[in-house]
């Protein structure tokens, strides 16, 4: 009896490990599967540089973002990291259309958004919202949470009728971890973690599809970063969101990424997903970044290798030609400096095949594996 017992036990086990296998690879598929909610494809953005008091005339340009495309899949998280100065303010401006691209396109579910105005402007406005960094100055100082949350209304009185507002503003501040008795109170009288809080009520209340989040968590402690990233994962999940994250902070964007771009001076150098980034970069860039986080197991720490970058980054006025980043490059020869390399998956992992860790998009002509780097752990 006691054998027949456990042998059911063990078949239960199975069943119960197939089950979680069968619904791993269902989920897999359809993320395959999934239509990109946002395409965007070869985006430019040049900032004029002008001389002169009176006559201005333009003397060239800063290429702050120069010729970037990815694809953000429903439901998906695109983390985006690299230096200051890189880009990634202007990538996440010119998708939320606060700024207009000097080229490429934007296409949201399909259709071309890149230059849209008038209706289009505002559906898109509604569905693709930003949340900013400071939540210090973000907030307007002289404005209750109610109106800073409710603001969003004022321009989509179809999402809440003026009657119904002030329930709305209350749902949210309870969706975000808030009091909704805080609704008559102002910034100063939140910190900085509740006001970041506030922030992302604000961009809820639209009921957005995409939310571009550029460096959300930058200026707050570190106690409370974990806190407000487990509340923007809770709210993924609630409410169906796509994420573009953007951080310096290579560790936050690890824990909340299903993706990860890594952008050096206007361009996305390598993209992959978590694994392919963190476990198994190609590109000399990545690979430094990732040296110089301290990693916590002092075994890992003493095994890898710094690598530590020469010179400064160079203008985006003035960008290096062929790849961006050969004048700090280790590994430069001459074909880099006459040649941009693509992202595309290189050529020296052309035999391998879609799921294997190195088959991810690396601009590099001389991509390869590291073994030495070792990448900061999940938190
Ligand atoms: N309105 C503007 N006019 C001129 N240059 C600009 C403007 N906005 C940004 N830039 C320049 O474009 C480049 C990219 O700036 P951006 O703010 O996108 O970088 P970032 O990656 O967000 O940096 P950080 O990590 O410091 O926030 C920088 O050289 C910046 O000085
Ligand atoms: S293309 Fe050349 S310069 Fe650029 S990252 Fe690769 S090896 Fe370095
Ligand atoms: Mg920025």
């Amino acid at each position: 009896m006691h054998g027949e017992g456990s042998s059911r036990k063990v078949a239960r086990e199975e069943l119960i490990q197939a089950r979680k296998l069968l619904a791993k690879s269902h989920a897999e598929r359809s993320y395959a599967a999934g239509e990109p909610i946002l395409q965007v494809r070869d985006l430019v953005k040049h900032f004029p540089l002008t001389q002169g008091v009176l006559f201005k005339r333009q003397v060239g340009a800063v290429k702050a973002v120069d010729g970037v495309s990815f694809d953000l899949r429903k439901g998906e998280t695109l983390g985006i990291v690299g230096e200051s100065g890189c880009g990634k303010s202007t990538v996440a401006k010119l998708i939320t259309h606060l700024e207009r691209p000097t080229a490429g396109t934007i296409r949201y579910k399909g259709n071309d958004i890149t230059r849209a105005s008038g209706r289009a402007l505002k559906a898109v406005r509604r569905n693709i919202q930003m949340v900013f960094q400071d939540p210090y100055t973000s907030l307007n100082p002289r404005m209750t949470v109610g109106d800073i949350i409710g603001e969003p209304f004022d321009i989509h009185p179809e999402v809440a009728p003026k009657g119904d507002r002030r329930r709305k503003v209350r749902e949210l501040l309870d969706v975000v971890g808030l009091n909704p008795e805080y609704v008559n109170r102002y910034p100063h009288q939140f910190s900085g973690g509740q006001r970041q809080r506030i922030g992302i009520a604000r961009g809820l209340a639209l009921r957005p599809e995409i939310i571009v989040a550029d460096e959300p968590v930058s200026a707050l402690d570190v106690s409370v970063q974990a806190q407000v990233v487990n509340l923007m994962e809770r709210l993924q999940d609630e409410f169906g969101l796509s994420y573009v994250f953007i951080a310096h902070d290579l560790s936050i964007v690890r824990h909340i990424s299903d993706r990860v771009g890594v952008m050096y001076l206007g361009k996305l150098v390598e993209v992959g997903t978590e694994t392919e980034i963190y476990e198994h970069p190609t590109h000399p860039y990545t690979q430094a970044l990732l040296s110089a986080v301290p990693v916590p197991d002092p075994e890992a720490e003493g095994r890898r290798e710094r690598i530590v970058l020469e010179g400064d980054v160079p203008s985006p006025a003035n960008p290096p030609s062929g790849c961006h980043f050969r004048t700090r490059c280790w590994k430069a020869q001459q074909r880099c400096a006459e040649e941009e390399p693509p992202l595309a998956v290189p050529e020296t992992f052309s035999d391998t095949l879609p799921g294997e860790a190195v088959h991810h998009p690396s601009a590099c002509h001389f991509a390869a594996e590291r073994a030495a780097v070792v990448g900061p752990v999940e938190t």
